[in-house]
Order: structure tokens, then C-alpha cells, then sequence
């Protein structure tokens, strides 16, 4: 069985002080930190770049989960991986059927572990014979774009169609977790969490990832 596991999406943090917030990440006991790039035409805000995560990389020891949300992703995956990103994660709406082998190829030619993501309207059924390339694959539970929003609970059955279908997959859900939805998505067979805005705001930081590493996968 897959270990359960949080990150923290930096998204949530404030950037004033991002050394100061990657050690509370680190001493809360977070094993991998979530790192979202938007580029204003995937999806309808931007974010950052590699220099940022270059910065990141030289103020934290843990994993570092980079999810492209990107029109262009492969022809970025080689900039993030030089500067320290430890998976890189692409949208299959962004690169379509017909190039997805070649450009999970690119991406594991970086030296980078391999993510799918999928819009929260995309059926992942029709995916299934990629993700056997892949070390992930990461259900939207939000429209992506912006922290802060409430999870969509209509991904839950997309989530235990690929739980049953790949029992060692990593699956990682990002969007409106918190301690009611986590719960939820980890009953489903999600393993790897990310968590924004509910575990920045959460009062007791380090107890919120113990609890969620507790939970027991598969079950309710
Ligand atoms: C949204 C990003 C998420 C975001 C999640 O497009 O991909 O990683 O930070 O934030 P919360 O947990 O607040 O929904
Ligand atoms: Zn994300």
C-alpha cells in the first residue's frame, strides 16, 4: 500500500518570507513540498519561474513537487529540473493524446519523477494506458488556477476507478483539502495530499500532518 502523505502547496505561503515558510513546512514534518507554476494561458493566472525554485531549493532539504500548469510544459521541464525540482507534473489537457508519450519521455529525460494531472471535467479512464509510464498521477479537485477554493466532490469516483485499477500508483489530489475532504479522498485510495490554504491556516500545523498521515487508505 501506498504511504500517505502531505504537501504543503506554497502557493498559500507568503512569498515576503519563503525561507521562514519552508522551514515551518519542514518543522511541521512535511516530507515534500507542492510548487505551483501558472503561465497566464493554461490556466488564468501566473505565478513563478525557475528562479524561484532555485531560490526554494537553496532553503529546503525536502521534495520538491512542481505542478505545470502550462500550455508548453516539456519545453520548461528541463529549466525546473536543472534548478532542483525533484517531480515535475504535466496536464494532459495541455499536451493532448497524440503527444503524451513523447512528452512523458522529455519529462523523465530531465531526471525527474513523472506526473499526469487532470482537470477536474477530464475522465482519466481514457489515460489508463499512460500510467504505467508515470510515478503519479494528481486529480484536480479545483478548477485550476487559484488557491483557496472548495474541493469538487464529483472527482471522488475518478479517484477509486484508478485506486482499483493501479494499487501501487501514487495518487495525488490538489484542491480544497482540508479536514473534512481529506478524510474523503484518502477513503477513495488518494495517497499523496496537497494542501494549501487549509493547512496555512491550520492553528496546529505539525499535528494536521500527523493526523493525515495517520489515516488509513481505502478506508472510511
Ligand atoms: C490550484 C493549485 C493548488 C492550490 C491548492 O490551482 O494547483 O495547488 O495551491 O490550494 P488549496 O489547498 O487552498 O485549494
Ligand atoms: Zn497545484
Amino acid at each position: 500500500m501506498p504511504d500517505i502523505r502531505v504537501l504543503p502547496s506554497l502557493l498559500s505561503a507568503d512569498f515576503s518570507k519563503l525561507a521562514e515558510e519552508l522551514q515551518m513546512c519542514e518543522d511541521a514534518g512535511a516530507q515534500a513540498l507542492h510548487v505551483d507554476v501558472m503561465d497566464g494561458h493554461f490556466v488564468p493566472n501566473l505565478t513563478l519561474g525557475p528562479f524561484i525554485v532555485k531560490a526554494m531549493r537553496g532553503h529546503c532539504s525536502k521534495w520538491l513537487d512542481v505542478h505545470l500548469m502550462m500550455t508548453h510544459p516539456v519545453q520548461y521541464a528541463q529549466a525546473f529540473r536543472d534548478v532542483g525540482s525533484d517531480a515535475i507534473t504535466i496536464h494532459v489537457e495541455a499536451v493532448g493524446p497524440r503527444a503524451m508519450n513523447e512528452a512523458i519521455a522529455a519529462v523523465k529525460a530531465t531526471g525527474a519523477k513523472v506526473g499526469l494531472a487532470f482537470n477536474p471535467d477530464t475522465d482519466p479512464t481514457l489515460w489508463f494506458k499512460f500510467m504505467d509510464q508515470v510515478d503519479l498521477v494528481m486529480f484536480m479537485t479545483v478548477y485550476p488556477g487559484f488557491g483557496g477554493q472548495s474541493f469538487i466532490p464529483e472527482v471522488r469516483p475518478f479517484i477509486r476507478k484508478t485506486r482499483e485499477a493501479f494499487p501501487e500508483l501514487d495518487i495525488q489530489i490538489d484542491g480544497g483539502l482540508n479536514r473534512e475532504t481529506i478524510p474523503l479522498v484518502v477513503a477513495d485510495g488518494a495517497n499523496h495530499l496537497v494542501c494549501g490554504s487549509a493547512f496555512f491556516k491550520d492553528s496546529d500545523k505539525a499535528e494536521f500532518i500527523s493526523w493525515a498521515e495517520s489515516l488509513e487508505l481505502g478506508k472510511t
